[in-house]
């Protein structure tokens, strides 16, 4: 398949996303595309699996943009994404003296493209930024949009910036390395984007996942291939209407709708110490909790209900939630920091492709209760069906 490029303007820049098989070889043109004045340094931020995978190709590569290409590597883990790490990122580009003209390149999946976006957001108040995303879920969502961020001991996410990439270059052939359970992960994203977006799109990936059931080599497919671009597309169109989120904006158009699933994942993942869930599948369980909710609110059929629920089993296993108590889960909703002066505002959906922002106060502690258990139930319950 050709070369796919998507343009997402905003008010800060215009960034590029390029995708294609095999297109992490022709960074150093699509940087000197993108940067009017070649960088005098490219700094490599990375973690040590991806890097000794990638890494050769992309510092060859970058090598004949500029002489002084760096890299330095982090350990694997979402509990790298912290402060500690992130201290240490800026240091190695100040030790290594960056100018305000030099590039910061992402290698990585979400948690470098977090850590590294918001490195490259502050150092010296911003400089160049190029993501490379590597796993599926950083090539649908993490890398388009600018979100940058670390995670703080009262949450995740709790500390980040805004910051538009000049260039992501996804390249489609890294995901032949990515682990089944990073996939699984991707997967649920995947169908969150969709299932705020609209029938086709999520029709569209319904069909893919079925595939992928069959056949493990449609990754490799111009079809799989479509679908990411397909996804980038409708992430970048809601990014470019609303860049930074507006607390205030409710339409089913506004960045939060992206949040679906978003409110329980991240509950789970607090209390289970962002050690029990990779965060695609947290968003797994957040979106059957947000669809049994929108349900017991009169919002959703039962028979849209029942796709999502057939969506989410498509993606594959997710790990065990028997063991996690339904008191703790609510009360780690209220450090959810999408809340609006103390109110969770959950994104539920009407219907396939439309997504609706309802305060909590509309639901009683009930209905939450039993759409929280319900949901954590519903994949098991899945599950068993179809053995
Ligand atoms: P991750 O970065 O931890 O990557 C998952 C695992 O796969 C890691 O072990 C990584 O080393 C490995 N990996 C990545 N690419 C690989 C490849 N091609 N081959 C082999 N192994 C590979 O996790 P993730 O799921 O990519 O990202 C999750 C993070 O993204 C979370 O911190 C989440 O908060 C963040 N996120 C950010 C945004 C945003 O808009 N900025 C959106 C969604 C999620
Ligand atoms: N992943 C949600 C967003 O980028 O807004």
């Amino acid at each position: 398949m050709q070369r796919q490029v998507i343009s997402l303007p905003t008010e800060s820049r215009q960034s590029e996303i390029n995708i294609g098989y095999g297109i992490r070889r022709d960074l150093s043109q699509l940087v000197s595309r993108n940067f009017k004045q070649a960088p005098r340094r490219i700094g490599v931020i990375s973690n040590k699996t991806v890097f000794k995978l990638y890494g050769k190709d992309l510092i060859t590569a970058l090598k004949s943009q500029s002489r002084d290409v760096l890299h330095w590597l982090i350990p694997d883990g979402e509990r790298f994404k912290s402060f500690r790490i992130f201290e240490k990122a800026v240091s190695f580009l100040a030790d290594n003296r960056f100018e305000r003209n030099d590039v910061v390149v992402a290698l990585g999946g979400g948690v470098v493209g977090d850590l590294a976006g918001l490195t490259a957001s502050t150092y010296l108040r911003g400089i160049g930024l190029v993501q490379v995303p590597t796993s599926l879920l950083a090539q649908i969502d993490s890398s388009i949009g600018g979100k940058t961020a670390i995670n703080l001991s009262s949450g995740k996410n709790m500390l980040g910036t805004f910051y538009q990439p000049h260039v992501v270059c996804i390249d489609t052939q890294t995901l032949d390395s990515l682990p089944a359970r990073e996939l699984v992960a991707g997967f649920c994203e995947m169908v969150k984007q969709s299932l705020v977006a609209n029938q086709k799109l999520f029709d569209q990936t319904v069909a893919l996942l079925k595939q992928f059931q069959l056949d493990q080599k449609t990754l490799a497919t111009p079809d799989f291939e479509r679908l990411i671009t397909a996804h980038c597309m409708f992430k970048a169109s809601i990014v470019a209407n609303d860049e930074r989120e507006s607390a205030d904006r409710t339409d089913s158009k506004s960045r939060r709708i992206l949040n679906f699933g978003h409110t329980t994942a991240h509950a789970l993942e607090k209390v289970t110490n962002y050690r029990w869930f990779r965060h695609g599948e947290a968003v797994g369980y957040g979106m059957l909790v947000a669809g049994e909710l929108s349900k017991n609110l009169d919002l959703l059929d039962a028979a849209d209900l029942e796709s999502l629920r057939e969506a989410v089993n498509l993606c594959g296993s997710l790990p065990r939630v028997e063991h996690i108590d339904v008191t703790e889960i609510i009360d780690a909703l209220k450090f959810d920091k999408k809340s609006v002066q103390g109110q969770i505002n959950w994104v539920l959906l009407d219907k396939v492709g439309s997504p609706k922002i309802v305060e909590g106060r509309l639901s009683s502690k009930r209905i939450l209760r039993r759409s929280i258990s319900d949901g954590l139930r519903a994949s098991w319950r899945q599950k068993e069906r179809s053995h």
